[in-house]
């Protein structure tokens, strides 16, 4: 229906950008094509005989993308699966309506009553939730572990059948081992190795290539890069994508199409986008690590960093995501210097064009770590802005949070 890439085609020709650019078209249809594929609305498929429905619903017939009916996916929605596929180097990927979807399809579609998982301390803070408020009561039970841990097999239980871990991890980024930890679910048995990996949004890091079974991306952030939309998907390997397939039809998960169109634009261009967000980044990060007000920095890419090594080896670019440390005092800070920002929104979100702070507390946000051996922690991600101008707005905001007085009890902020 669609075109991608073979395999073949992407060992021997042609680059990444390239591929983004030229995979997921749409066929030549009389010796013409439109350049993206058709927006196709679709809730009902109207079949012109029941035997071209049999056909079309045969296992196997498309493997997972036949096109049914709107709830198991549209040819919008294939097309933006097939770019994922090859950017992850996967077999084949489903689409959630949001990153956070894409986790819980995961966890509710792999894991059963009497299992239990680990956790990275570091994993997106609603997964919390979701594991303590919905899986606990479900009768799985998880543990979580220290991004820095050195011996997770200790930790195996005979029924754990998951490992979940993000790298970087969330605020604190912490580069994960994957191949190091996917040695050790899959010598225990059938343990599976999950990994978010959105801050690489397979442009600059693939899991799968290093032993996971699953990779998730929140395709709200980077692939979308417009901060206008809400994706999430799961790249499985061949071993896995079967059962990814059946949970998803089972939970009667669905994509709009026009949300896969909007994901769809915002992709064609990532390799223009992602190395300038890092571009940025770094510089900022650089800069931010010779300010006296600032405790530390934490990125991956700054020769100082802890993870630095590792990132060298494994990875091939950097997300324009990070967070400092306020040199130490009153938590207040944090949020004070946040918004003294002009450039820089306050929001929850990150990986669009736009750069956005955030104040950022461990407390309830980890099991293993207070973060109270920590400056105020703030996480920043860098737009497409004149990075001059970035740096001038956040030495405006630490100079004006210097000078200011903590707040009265009971006052209000400023915004
Ligand atoms: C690492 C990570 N994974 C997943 C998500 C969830 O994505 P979404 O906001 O699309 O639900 C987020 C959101 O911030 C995230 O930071």
């Amino acid at each position: 229906m669609l075109t991608a890439l073979t395999r073949d085609e992407k060992e021997t020709a042609v680059g990444r950008g390239t591929r983004l650019v030229h995979g997921a078209r749409p066929p030549y249809v009389d010796g013409r094509r439109p350049v993206n594929p058709p927006v196709v609305r679709a809730a009902t498929v109207d079949f012109a005989s029941m035997a071209d429905m049999a056909a079309a619903q045969q296992p196997g017939s498309a493997g997972a993308q036949s096109f049914t009916y709107g709830v198991r996916g549209t040819p919008t929605g294939f097309a933006l699966e097939d770019l994922i596929t090859d950017l992850e180097n996967g077999h084949g990927t489903k689409l959630y309506s949001s990153g956070l979807e894409a986790i819980a399809a995961v966890l509710l579609g792999f894991l059963h009553p009497g299992d239990h998982l680990l956790v990275v301390d570091t994993v997106y803070a609603p997964v919390r939730q979701l594991l303590d408020r919905f899986l606990h009561e479900r009768g799985i039970r998880y543990d979580f572990y220290s991004p820095r841990e050195t011996d997770l097999a200790r930790l195996l239980q005979p029924t754990t059948r998951m490992i979940y871990t993000e790298t970087p991890g969330s605020v604190t980024m912490e580069l994960q081992d994957i191949a190091g930890i996917a040695a050790i679910a899959h010598a225990h048995g059938d343990v599976l190795l999950v990994c978010d990996n959105t801050w690489a949004s397979g442009y600059c890091y693939r899991p799968l290539e290093h032993g996971a079974d699953l990779s998730i991306v929140a395709g709200t952030k980077y692939l979308g890069g417009h901060s206008d939309v809400l994706m999430g998907s799961v790249t499985a390997t061949a071993a896995t994508f079967e059962a990814l397939h059946e949970a998803s039809v089972l939970l009667g998960l669905a994509v709009s199409a026009d949300d896969c169109a909007l994901v769809l634009r915002g992709a064609r261009t990532l390799h223009i986008r992602y190395p300038a967000h890092a571009e940025r980044a770094l510089r900022l990060a650089d800069w931010l690590n010779a300010c006296d007000q600032v405790a530390a920095v934490h990125y991956p890419p700054l020769p100082d960093s802890p993870d630095h090594a590792r990132w060298r080896a494994e990875f091939d670019g950097a997300a324009g995501l990070f967070s400092i440390e306020l040199a130490p005092g009153v938590a207040h800070r944090a949020a004070a210097f946040v918004d003294q920002l002009e450039l820089f929104g306050r929001g929850a979100s990150w990986g669009g064009f736009e750069s956005l702070a955030l104040p950022c507390s461990l407390h309830d946000t980890r099991s293993l770590e207070t973060g109270a051996d920590r400056g105020p922690l703030v996480r920043l991600s860098v737009g497409l802005e004149d990075p001059d101008d970035l740096i001038d707005d956040l030495s405006r905001a630490l100079d004006a949070t210097r000078a200011e007085k903590p707040p009265a009890p009971g006052a209000r902020s400023r915004r």
